[in-house]
């Protein structure tokens, strides 16, 4: 049964429906260095137990050099006989190391801890290249707020103007998120570091192998202490999956806010040209399409994670084939990420914002009503009075179709004997804003603290 793992015990090949559903080259021949890499390591373990000889080991060490050239230069590709990667990665091992030695080399491993194994080193690798774009990110949303220090915004609740912000709060809001994503990313990738190799299929093995040698050639920090469990348990990749599905509903809330940003009517946000597209039937139009793509992207990022959970959710332990759909998820949401990400920060980066309008708009829609009923605080007056007088000064301003400001001293001495002409200090943005200075607050003192404490989370990363 040429190019099988199996077939001793069985008096015929499989069906052809068996096999076009049993298949899985298409899906996990990206695994196959990992894969090589995994059997470089066997091997030295199958030497340290003296059931391979030095020249055996050399010999077969070579072969799988060989193998893994021609792997990457693509002179060697899966048969449509291969059941999934390592079936085809043996073939081309028996093809170059002969029969005799190549046959030795699958004792005291099975597909089921290589490949549980394969998919942590490989996830490992791409969480690094997903935090390299998150970080960008990051990165463009800190430029963007450095070069506007000082520029306000309306902040807004229930998408209701609610109180002045500075726009750099806002941005850095959006930072703080992804911040968190690549903490998880870290403290993900030291369970992700464990390694399954040398559970065998389920039980271990009986050839006194050390698994702990193996995961060190592999760098992996340890081997796992349950062989049941580092077959049967994939919580790494859905872990890896619900963060990937955060990042990606993190993206999709500051493209929705880029996308309201650009519109004509809140006239905030220019995009560049580069990193925006065209109609073709309108001439004049500048869409939004990356934000628009991060949004619809984050409902794809949701559905790996889902779907992930929902293969896990009935299986007994250990090993069953239905944990073969557990690479389609993790590898979609790993390329998804890695084609959305520098979309995303080069759109950021290159933003204009029009800060004249922000701050026109910041103080409006009564924004400083806070501050009125704050002042009056400070003033001796208890917070419940001075909410409900707050509120009268809105009344009247809105009654007369002014802002809080437009009132005249009268209007304001006829809601409350408390509310002298002292109180036009708070009644602008800048006094609101800088008013906000305890710490993560949106007073340009307290932004710049927390940047800073920003900048010192991501170098401790
Ligand atoms: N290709 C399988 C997977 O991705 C590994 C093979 C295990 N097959 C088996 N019959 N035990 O999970």
């Amino acid at each position: 049964n040429e190019g099988s793992l199996w077939g001793g015990r069985f008096a015929s090949g499989p069906a052809p429906a068996l096999a076009a559903l049993s298949k899985s080259t298409d899906v996990d021949w990206r695994l196959a260095p990992y894969d090589i890499a995994g059997s470089r390591a066997h091997a030295g373990v199958l030497r340290d137990a003296g059931l391979l000889t030095t020249q055996e080991h050399e010999a077969m060490l070579h072969a799988l050099d060989r193998l893994e050239a021609d792997v990457r230069s693509g002179a060697f590709v899966a048969a449509d006989s291969d059941e999934d990667v390592h079936g085809a990665l043996e073939r081309g091992l028996l093809e170059r190391a002969g029969d005799e030695l190549g046959g030795k080399l699958r004792a005291g491993r099975s597909r089921n801890d290589q490949i549980a194994t394969m998919g942590r080193m490989y996830l490992r690798d791409h969480a690094r290249s997903v935090a390299s774009g998150v970080l960008s990110v990051v990165e463009a949303l800190l430029e963007q707020a450095a070069a506007h220090p000082d520029a306000p915004m309306p902040g807004r609740t229930h998408l209701q103007h609610a109180q002045p912000v500075l726009l750099s709060h806002h941005l850095l809001a959006h930072a703080w998120p992804l911040v968190r994503d690549l903490q998880r990313l870290v403290d993900w990738d030291a369970r992700a570091s464990v390694s399954p190799y040398g559970s065998g299929a389920l039980a271990g093995t009986s050839l006194g192998l050390d698994p702990n040698r193996v995961a060190a050639d592999l760098g992996l920090e340890s081997a796992c202490w349950n062989s049941i469990d580092g077959t049967a348990a994939r919580d790494v990749y859905a872990e890896f999956a619900w963060v990937a599905a955060m990042i990606g509903v993190d993206l999709s809330r500051l493209s929705e806010e880029i996308i309201f940003w650009a519109t004509k009517e809140a006239g905030f946000v220019r995009l560049h040209d580069s990193f925006s597209t065209g109609s073709s039937i309108m001439p004049q139009k500048k869409n939004p399409d990356i934000a628009e793509l991060a949004r619809g992207k984050s409902g794809r990022l949701i559905g790996d994670v889902t779907g992930l959970l929902s293969t896990l959710k009935g299986l007994p332990l250990a090993y069953n084939r239905d944990l073969q759909e557990d690479k389609e998820p993790v590898f979609d949401a790993v390329d998804t990420l890695e084609l959305l990400l520098p979309a995303v920060a080069g759109m950021v980066g290159t933003l204009t914002f029009d800060t004249e309008r922000m701050a026109e708009l910041a103080p409006q829609g009564f924004a400083l009503a806070t501050d009125v009923a704050e002042w009056l605080v400070r003033q001796g007056v208890p917070f419940r009075v001075a909410h409900e007088l707050a509120g009268e000064a809105v009344k009247a301003a809105e009654s007369r179709g002014v802002e809080l400001w437009d009132l005249t001293d009268e209007e304001y001495a006829s809601v409350s004997e408390h509310l002298t002409p002292q109180v036009r200090e708070v009644l602008t943005t800048a006094g609101s804003l800088a008013s906000r200075d305890s710490q993560g607050g949106t007073a340009p003192t307290a932004v710049a603290a927390q940047t800073e404490e920003l900048h010192r989370q991501l170098t401790r990363l």
